[in-house]
């Protein structure tokens, strides 16, 4: 279990008050939140990428930051590295990369649909497949947990429904804990096992909104607009 119960101010300015909340294994976690109320700034903290007062623990210790994975907004790959160059780079930045890694870097990239493409660059890929790369590069490190930030935010509405049936495949198999952050309350209830709605900042929960869908989700369906309806109204959006 990841324990989380953060503050964070910049030069004075409060931007996360006092976010509080706890993920089980294997849980995928959708944040939502307006923007500015601090999303980002909650994954760098996780990440340990920014300073920050509380605590977070994983299973009752200090969470180290090698078991996480992130996948950014703007995919940030190595345009000088293939697709496969990508996915070993967080391998090569730990250790020696073994014949093993290698296996397991083409085995990750045939689950994120770009087998075939080892060897493109990321130019030579379309959008949508530098978002896979982004996330097969996060998963190649074999993360215990995962955080994305608004990783489809720059896709078209097709691309994107795609991705999300593709992320939650890759979630079934790989079982890890995802923590999502989205503007999109679609995506939220599409995804999530649980959607958190932030306040705005200062940021704290202003709720949670248990998702209790059977997958494959169907966006069509009354109760898909049920739980839409109750995430808008924490964000007092009705
Ligand atoms: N390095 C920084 N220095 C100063 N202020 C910052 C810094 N990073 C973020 N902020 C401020 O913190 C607040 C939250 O920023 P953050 O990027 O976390 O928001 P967000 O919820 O991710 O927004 P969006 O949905 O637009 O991506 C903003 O007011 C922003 O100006
Ligand atoms: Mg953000």
């Amino acid at each position: 279990m990841l324990e989380i119960s953060v503050s964070k101010s910049f030069d004075g300015l409060k931007v996360i008050e006092n976010i509080e909340f706890k993920t089980y294994p294997g849980e995928f976690v959708c944040v939502v939140g307006e923007s500015g109320c601090g999303k980002t700034t909650l994954l760098r903290i996780i990440a340990g990428l920014e300073s920050f007062e509380g605590r977070i623990t994983y299973r009752g210790k200090i969470l180290d930051r090698r078991s996480i994975g992130f996948v950014f907004q703007d995919d940030r790959l190595l345009p000088w590295r293939t697709a496969i160059g990508n996915v070993l780079f967080g391998i090569e930045i730990r250790k020696k990369v073994s014949e093993e890694d290698f296996k397991l870097a083409k085995e990750i990239l045939r689950s994120v649909g770009l087998q075939g493409f080892e060897n493109y660059y990321p130019k030579e890929l379309s959008g949508g497949m530098r978002q896979r790369l982004g996330i097969a590069r996060a998963i190649a490190i074999q993360p215990e947990i995962l955080l994305m930030d608004e990783p489809f935010a720059s896709l078209d509405e097709l691309s994107r429904a795609k991705m999300q049936e593709e992320l939650v495949e890759i979630w079934e198999k790989e079982k890890k804990t995802v923590i999502f952050v989205t503007h999109s309350i679609e995506e939220a209830v599409f995804l999530a096992s649980r959607v958190i709605v932030l306040t705005p900042r200062p940021s704290k929960v202003a709720g949670e909104v248990e998702i209790e869908l059977e997958r494959p989700r169907d966006r069509t369906s009354p109760d898909f607009n049920l739980y839409k309806k109750r995430v808008l109204e924490l964000l007092r959006l009705r």
